[in-house]
């Protein structure tokens, strides 16, 4: 199968424990290339942006305040099947049922603190590269 791309977010409660090294080793080891990368701290709009579609959602709020606590990495990443890849190296949303061996099993502290975001489908990993990064800044 030819490469593919994803979109990855580290987020706050990683950075602020100094595991973004850590987490990017995880995600290489998994097969995925780090082909774009910044830390940047989101906006409160550029967060209720980026997470439109859980506004209605109770956590709504709290997602907004947690991803605008402390910088975050925002990355691209290119590998065989790489949406599903990520996934499967990020582990289930809720780290109490993530399987072992994966970044929310090993560092996520809550279901909202918990370490990586990963897009969920190939449409959607396109929809969220555009929405941080320029073409040029992404070197494959
Ligand atoms: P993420 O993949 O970034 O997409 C939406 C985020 O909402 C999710 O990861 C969780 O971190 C966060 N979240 C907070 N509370 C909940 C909840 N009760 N159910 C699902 N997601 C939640």
């Amino acid at each position: 199968m030819a490469a593919t791309r994803t979109f990855s977010i580290i987020k706050p409660d990683a950075t602020r424990r100094n595991l973004t090294g850590a987490v990017t080793k995880m995600l290489e080891e998994a097969g995925l290339r780090v082909v774009a990368s910044k830390r940047i701290r989101m906006s409160r709009e550029q967060a209720e942006g980026f997470y439109g579609v859980h506004r209605e959602r109770p956590f709504f709020k709290d997602l907004v305040a947690f991803m605008t606590s402390g910088p975050v990495v925002v990355q691209v990443l290119e590998g065989e099947d790489a949406v599903a890849r990520n996934r499967q190296v990020m582990g289930a949303t809720n780290p109490e049922n993530a399987d072992e061996g994966t970044i929310r099993k090993v560092h996520a502290e809550s279901i909202e603190a918990n370490t990586v975001h990963g897009s969920d489908s190939d449409e959607n990993a396109q929809i969220e590269i555009d929405y941080f990064f320029k073409p040029e800044e992404i070197v494959g």
